[in-house]
């Protein structure tokens, strides 16, 4: 597969149009590598295709039944981490974490659901914040402060406890600086961040 220098295994892969299923990288920003949902097998050990650079003579596998076996735990994971309640979530039909779980053919959750019941943020007039949806990809970290020159978000806390924090006065979204308009609402590949007034848009 061709590939240009700097080029991880993911952005080639990309280019040649392979899709190597991934949550937590956008093409806008660095890789975060947090999600590895794009694991897969380089020169027969595991690396994440986001951020492993592609280089002459690797032998990459990506759609392996081994790797998407891990593929879809790792998505079953975060299924019963928070409450991803698809017939009923006003972004069915335009949720990469809803995609990606089709895509492998996720039929069940296997694990126990931990039905958390984190703060909802539905104080600003244009925009909502579930948490309960979020997958802290922080996708919309990285879009508040490097497409909408803001800082809207930060991660709180650690792994199953970690939270979104709004970096507002209040810690509330009405008294944060986002508007509807914001990519870290465009971008925001569940449910969690949402403008108010839309929902259910694609079939
Ligand atoms: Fe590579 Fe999330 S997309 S770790």
């Amino acid at each position: 597969m061709p590939f240009r220098p700097g080029e991880t295994v993911l952005q080639a892969a990309r280019r040649a149009g392979r899709y190597i299923p991934h949550l937590c990288w956008h093409p806008e920003f660095a890789p975060h590598g947090s999600c590895r949902i794009c694991t897969v097998k380089v020169d027969g050990r595991m690396g994440a295709a986001c951020t492993v650079r592609a280089a002459s003579g690797l032998e990459v596998q990506s759609a392996t039944e081994e790797l998407n076996a891990q593929r879809k735990t790792l998505l079953q994971m975060l299924f019963i981490e928070g409450n991803h309640h698809c017939p009923c979530c006003e972004k069915s039909g335009g949720c990469k974490l809803q995609a990606t779980a089709y895509l492998l053919g996720m039929q069940d959750s296997h694990f126990h659901h931990r039905f958390p019941v984190r703060v909802r943020d539905l104080s600003h007039a244009g925009v909502s914040l579930d948490r309960d949806r979020c997958i802290r990809c922080e996708i919309c970290v990285r879009a508040s402060r490097a497409l909408d020159g803001k800082n809207v978000f930060a991660i709180h806390g650690r792994g199953i406890e970690s939270n979104l924090a709004v970096n507002s006065p209040t810690g509330l979204l009405r008294d944060s600086a986002i508007s509807v308009d914001d990519a870290a609402v465009r971008l925001c590949p569940t449910g969690a961040l949402m403008a108010k007034g839309h929902g259910f848009e694609a079939p």
